[in-house]
């Protein structure tokens, strides 16, 4: 029997459920003729999961193949991606639930496309499993959703627009609620103990980066100039912290893969977060250490994985945020660059002992960032990866997205459905 193009694995989690309408509608705008399936645990639940996207698409999907599957019985891992091309994994944390589906992926010669927001677990995959994917020609690439699309692809749009040599990008995320406040959760539990373990095992992955970046990269001179680690960014009215989720960890893995594989500068990356009040970057301040504190040990971590509402002042809770939140919240990623007009030819890691001389302000802007605009991500990836692997690099591998779609056609993919890459200004 031939092989579906793409399995949705977790389809009935909060994510999972919100993939299968929006891939068979992006499949049908962009008339593509590609198969998919689901698979999840319970088969009961799958059958409902496709009965709410009939009623959301108002079209019939009772042909659709259910797959059950768990990730406790490898044999079923193993026969579900047989029966695929590509595996879209929505079944987090995938600290504890990824490893066995990448290595079922990899067993079958199945490509894995996930939505972890889990830099641990990312490079953890990268390190034990590159090669392997390279050698069968499979793809596997992490941070398909929100975590780190946007952004990473943001830095790809700059990249092939900047026309000089590119020195310094710093990512602004910040968001805008239409008709609000919306009161409620931000993010469904799942991210809630990713964000936990994150947090609580920073060590092990301080460890992990000595083996897999051995080789430190180049400090191409100058770095960008200083910043506060609270400042104003008077273009977006935000006040501004490092951006705690996975996304500089992406688009700098993305940097490295282009200076190793293709000999370009890796550009200085730093991510912030804008908020619009003080006040909330003071009180969460004030919170955080013992944040910190209660995710560094296990009986600790279960308490904060118990009581996630409590714990995060309510941003977090079993259920997620109401459809009428995440629809009515606009999204912006601004990435501001700097860098120089010149273009050494051969030095790419060329010391300038002047000012950067050229800026361009990037702009991503989307709608329902958690959960609506990472299903339309992933599927876009995932299609990306079907119709257009000529364009990819090393005919396999474990890849940040920005390094796997670089030179494919994904930017205006996104574009056409409802991901906007803008360039705002040049000087
Ligand atoms: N960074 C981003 O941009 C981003 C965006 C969205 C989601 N995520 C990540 O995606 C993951 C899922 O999030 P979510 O909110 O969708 O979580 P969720 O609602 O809890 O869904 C989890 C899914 O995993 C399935 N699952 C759990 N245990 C399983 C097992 N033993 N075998 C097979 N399936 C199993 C669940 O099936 P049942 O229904 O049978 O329980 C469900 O389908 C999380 O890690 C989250 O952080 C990341």
């Amino acid at each position: 029997m031939s092989r579906l193009d793409i399995i949705i694995f977790g389809a009935t989690g909060f994510t999972g459920r919100r993939i299968v309408p929006r891939l068979h509608e992006i499949l049908k705008k962009e008339y593509l003729n590609l198969t998919w399936g689901i698979a999840g645990r319970s088969k009961n639940k799958l059958k409902e999961v496709l009965i709410e996207a009939e009623q959301k698409t108002g079209d019939k999907l009772d042909e659709i193949e259910i797959i059950e599957a768990d990730i406790n019985n490898e044999s079923s891992l193993k026969s579900m991606t047989s029966k695929t091309k590509l595996l879209i994994n929505t079944v987090g944390p995938f600290r504890f639930y990824g490893e066995q589906v990448v290595q079922a992926c990899l067993s079958t010669g199945t490509h894995h496309l996930d939505v972890a927001g889990e830099p641990q677990f990312m490079e953890e995959i990268q390190y034990k499993y590159h090669k392997i994917a390279m050698e069968k020609g499979i793809y596997l690439i992490s941070a398909c959703g929100m975590d780190s699309i946007p952004a990473d692809m943001g830095v790809i749009h700059l990249q092939n627009n900047f026309d000089g040599t590119l020195n310094s990008i710093d990512s602004y995320h910040y968001g805008v609620e239409e008709n609000g406040p919306h009161p409620g959760p931000e993010l469904n539990y799942a991210t809630w103990i990713s964000a936990v373990y994150g947090v609580g095992k920073a060590k092990e992955l301080t460890e992990l980066r000595k083996k897999l970046f051995a080789k430190r990269l180049p400090k191409c001179l100058p770095p960008p100039q200083k910043r506060s680690t609270i400042h104003k960014n008077e273009e977006i009215n935000r006040w501004c912290i490092p951006f705690p989720a996975a996304d500089r960890a992406v688009l700098s893995r993305t940097q490295r893969y282009f200076y190793e594989e293709n000999q370009q500068r890796p550009i200085h990356i730093r991510c912030y977060w804008g908020f619009e009040e003080l006040s909330s970057i003071l009180k969460s301040a004030a919170v955080a250490p013992l944040f910190m504190a209660f995710c560094k040990t296990e009986p600790t971590r279960k308490l904060l994985v118990k009581y996630p509402g409590f714990f995060s002042g309510g941003a977090f809770t079993t259920g997620g945020p109401s459809e009428e939140k995440m629809e009515n919240t606009l999204f912006y990623v601004k990435l501001d660059a700097e860098g120089w007009a010149e273009k050494p030819e051969k030095d790419v890691c060329k010391d300038f002992d002047k000012a950067p001389d050229k800026k361009m302000v990037v702009r991503v802007a989307g709608r329902n960032p958690g959960y609506g605009i990472t299903s339309t991500t992933v599927s876009l990836a995932a299609i990306t990866v079907l119709t257009e692997q000529d364009k990819m690099p090393n005919k396999g591998g474990c890849y940040p997205p920005g390094y796997a779609f670089a030179k494919t056609s994904l930017i205006e993919r996104l574009n056409r459905n409802e991901l906007k890459f803008e360039i705002v200004s040049k000087l």
